[in-house]
């Protein structure tokens, strides 16, 4: 038995500011959470960065190259050993749709507040409204 705990696995989620608004992107699954919107993202691979994971997951479910930014509200604990974690993601090439989604929005600060959004990301609900309201 090792004296140093595991690293928890980290799930990363995007958040990208745009001409004041936030890009949310509705679950097709699993069905409990199919509809409920979210910050685009997924976990980190063994031996990848959470930047690296955070530009990935966005080619792949956006079809747009991001660059990671910093880290934007609470860590929240998905289960043990599993953290999710939302940074900032700026576009830096092609126009998102939603390959893995259902669909998506681009929403301001009122409309983020009247979004069914999955019960993680609600965590992160005052630092994405002062950015939205800042912007
Ligand atoms: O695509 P991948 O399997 O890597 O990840 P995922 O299934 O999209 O997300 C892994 C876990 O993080 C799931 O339990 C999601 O519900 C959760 N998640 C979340 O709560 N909020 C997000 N913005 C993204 C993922």
């Amino acid at each position: 038995m090792s004296d140093v705990p595991a690293r928890d696995r980290e799930v990363v989620a995007g958040a990208i500011f745009r001409g004041g608004r936030l890009l949310l992107a509705q679950r097709t699954s699993p069905p409990a959470l199919a509809g409920r919107w979210e910050l685009p993202g997924g976990k980190v691979e063994e031996f990848e960065t959470p930047q690296a994971a955070l530009a990935r997951e966005l080619r792949e479910e956006l079809a747009v190259e991001v660059r990671c930014g910093a880290r934007i509200g609470v860590d929240v604990q998905l289960s043990a050993g599993l953290v999710l974690r939302a940074y900032r993601a700026e576009l830096v090439s092609g126009e998102p749709v939603a390959l893995d989604h259902a669909q998506l929005a681009w929403v301001d600060a009122e409309e983020l507040l009247s979004m069914d959004l999955v019960d993680n990301d609600r965590a992160w609900i005052p630092e994405l409204l002062e950015e939205l309201r800042a912007l």
